[in-house]
């Protein structure tokens, strides 16, 4: 008899996002400022046993989809103990990463019958990767995702468009899905601390449709239907082995079936990727206060729609909305 994580709208909360560690190995310009941002200290941080003691916690409220992000979450010393102890939950485990370390780790996911990868990749040349990620690592990024591939795992690829960066490569993304049984997903660039966010920077579902449409033809693209709690609206080209979509949270967001909460790397309940409101639950673990009670309380403050803003230039406005998080510290 499972007490859900139902919100004041009826949206039950069966999707957790755990953010792992605040550090990646990229400095991609959309997630989070050259400079870097001011870590937490490392005694604030969950360590590998409270990671699962979190877990627990919640899959005894309801969740069945566990989700680990970062930073890079593969760089966790302990990520090996925090899988090993996920893969024994009843629950749907998977990884969203940027692939740079993945060949250290495919092996273990294949023991652990971890199937299910989100590979960021944003750029399919190697000085555009340069540019947008500020670091080198092009080619083990594609040598990563084809030996995942060629392991059978079950693959989606983000590409967060920003205009005049990427928004030119649109078709080759699309053309990857002739042959590869993946799904790229191209990401409306969202606001977030740190990333100088403007709308004018932001390409557009309705843009992507009609450049991909006037490319293969409208005959050619078919809608899928939605999935259950989707990000993605999605497409296929006909004869083509994978698909593609569209995460519109910028002009179409998919708020109404919102089914996630979010753990961030210092212990903190997220109840929206926009949500500046915060609960420290690791602090009340440690203390041995009732974490039960703080989780179901975060989910009944939910608001609605991205956190209560009607917009994404009052989120961008740090004078109407500060405080948010950069998105290297959310996880996505
Ligand atoms: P699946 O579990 O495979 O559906 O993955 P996902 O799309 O939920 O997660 P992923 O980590 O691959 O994120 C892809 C994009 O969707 C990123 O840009 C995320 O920021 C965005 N995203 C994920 N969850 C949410 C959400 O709850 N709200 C909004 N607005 N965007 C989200
Ligand atoms: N807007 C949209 N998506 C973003 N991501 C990171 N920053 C942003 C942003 N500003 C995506 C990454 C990663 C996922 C977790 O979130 O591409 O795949
Ligand atoms: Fe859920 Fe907030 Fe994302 Fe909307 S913006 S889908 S409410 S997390």
């Amino acid at each position: 008899n499972i007490q859900e994580l139902k919100d004041k709208f009826g949206r039950i909360h069966n999707y957790l996002r755990i953010s792992l560690i605040e550090k990646c190995n990229l400095r991609c310009s959309y997630c989070m400022p050259a400079e870097g941002i001011p870590l937490s200290p490392k005694a604030h941080l969950m360590s590998a046993d409270e990671v699962l003691e979190f877990a627990r916690i919640f899959v005894g409220l309801g969740v069945n989809k566990i989700r680990l992000t970062g930073g890079e979450p593969l760089l966790r010393k302990d990520i090996g103990v925090i899988l090993d102890g996920l893969s024994k939950m009843p629950v749907d485990l998977s990884i969203t990463t940027n692939g740079l370390l993945i060949d250290r780790h495919v092996d273990n996911f294949q023991k652990l019958g971890i199937k299910k990868i989100n590979f960021s990749l944003d750029t399919l040349k190697e000085e555009r990767f340069q540019e947008l990620t500020r670091r080198t690592g092009f080619q083990k990024t594609l040598d990563n995702f084809e030996l995942l591939h060629d392991n059978g795992f079950d693959l989606k690829i983000n590409a967060v468009l920003i205009k005049g960066i990427n928004d030119d490569e649109l078709i080759d993304f699309v053309e990857m899905t002739k042959d590869y049984q993946v799904s790229v997903r191209f990401i409306e660039f969202m606001p977030f601390d740190g990333n100088q966010w403007d709308r004018s920077k932001m390409v557009s579902e309705k843009e992507v449709l009609s450049q991909l449409g006037s490319y293969f033809g409208a005959e050619k693209i078919s809608a899928l239907p939605n999935e259950d709690n989707f990000t993605a609206r999605k497409f296929k080209i006909s004869g083509y082995q994978g698909d593609f979509g569209i995460i519109s949270s910028v002009t179409n967001p998919f708020c109404g079936t919102c089914n996630r909460i979010r753990l961030t790397a210092n212990g903190r309940i997220k109840n929206c990727l926009f949500s500046n409101q915060e609960t420290d639950l690791l602090a009340a673990m440690r203390a041995g206060e009732d974490v039960e009670t703080l989780i179901l309380e975060s989910i009944l403050n939910k608001k609605a729609v991205r956190a209560g803003m009607d917009s994404m230039e009052k989120i961008s406005d740090p004078t109407l909305h500060s405080d948010n998080r950069s998105m290297i510290a959310i996880g996505g």
